[in-house]
């Protein structure tokens, strides 16, 4: 693992990068956010991502950051939990997104690691954004011959709710938006929200609507279409609910130009696909901008607002129990 220095936050704390290299994959992750900087698959960078700390610091749409303790959305900020409610800090209007306002996207991690993997750990106090706990929080970041693992692990010294994921956003071929990409998700079954971008509660079929991605299509194919739940959210910003349990492949993306594909794995129930719609066109890292749907991100997680819905699955860990979740991104050429 090659360590270098990144730049520094405002109140002076030096921020570094973390590289491992396995000739066909390169990864590079801060300790800021966990975020991963760079992903080149036989060269290709394929996430978004910005060159300085400044930046990154700005959080224009969280791009690579380790997002937590819950990520997406937590209806009204609050939650109950053995009989008790628990407030959070609202950064969404009146919801609560991606952890609140100082989530695990905003923290340093310590970072430890050899040649082919990056580990990195943060002790997140008891009540921090209002969360209840004492949450001892890792995530492994591991290369495989042809992609990168990332193995999220978390231990509590109470009863408490939590909901990892990665917010990186792929673009296999750069220089243009993802619309053009091809995608298959092997899911049945998606969650309509409402206005504010909050589940309802409904498992809706995907049959006959602009979100059956059972056979690969492009993205940008309906993305436009007047579809009540397309033009809530400006383009795809859903959890679907996975086919299957087990660590499984979930999706497949593609690009035909850039003659790469991308697998998805993982062990978890749901995956939020976000098109990209609220990035503004800010300059990002080798001169490229990063334009409204520049890259889509695939957070494999929990139903959001699990916590306030009791018909999805839960996402409660109890006290001394270990939270262990593994989701992988696979490439080959095509
Ligand atoms: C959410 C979007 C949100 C974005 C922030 C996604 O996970 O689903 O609604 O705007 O994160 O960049």
């Amino acid at each position: 693992m090659l360590k270098s220095y990144f730049g520094r936050l405002p109140n002076g704390k030096e921020i570094y990068s973390y590289a491992v290299s396995n000739g066909a994959i390169s990864l590079t992750v801060l300790d800021y956010g966990g975020i991963i900087q760079s992903l080149k698959y036989c060269g290709n960078d394929v996430v978004l991502g910005y060159n300085t700390i400044g930046e990154y610091l700005d959080n224009d749409g969280y791009l690579g950051a380790i997002v937590g303790r819950y990520a997406n959305r937590i209806s009204g900020g609050s939650f109950r939990l053995n009989k008790k409610t628990y407030r959070l800090f609202k950064n969404d209007g009146g919801n609560t997104l991606h952890g609140g306002a100082g989530g695990f996207s905003g923290v340093v991690w310590d970072v430890t690691g050899d040649d082919a993997s990056i580990t990195l750990k943060y002790l997140s106090p008891d009540r921090e954004e209002g969360f209840p706990g004492n949450l001892l929080t890792g995530v492994k970041y591991y290369l495989t011959e042809n992609g990168v693992g990332i193995e999220y692990t978390a231990l509590c010294d109470k009863d408490t709710v939590v909901n990892l994921t990665n917010h990186s956003y792929f673009n296999l071929i750069g220089g243009e938006t993802i619309e053009n990409h091809f995608l298959l998700i092997d899911a049945d079954y998606f969650t309509p929200v409402n206005s504010a971008l909050v589940p309802t509660g409904e498992l809706r079929p995907v049959s006959g609507t602009v979100f059956d991605f059972r056979c690969a299509k492009s993205i940008g194919r309906d993305i436009e279409e007047n579809d009540p739940q397309l033009k809530i959210a400006g383009g795809y910003d859903h959890n679907f609910v996975l086919r299957k349990d087990g660590f499984r492949k979930v999706a497949e993306l593609s690009s035909a130009k850039a003659g790469i594909e991308m697998d998805v794995y993982t062990d978890r129930p749901g995956m939020q696909l976000y098109t990209g719609n609220f990035l503004t066109g800010r300059m990002g890292k080798n001169g490229k901008k990063i334009m409204k749907r520049g890259g889509v991100c695939f957070e494999t997680q929990s139903y959001p607002d699990s916590v306030n819905h009791p018909e999805f699955p839960s996402t409660e860990l109890k006290a001394g129990e270990m939270y262990h979740t593994v989701t992988e991104y696979r490439f080959h050429k095509y």
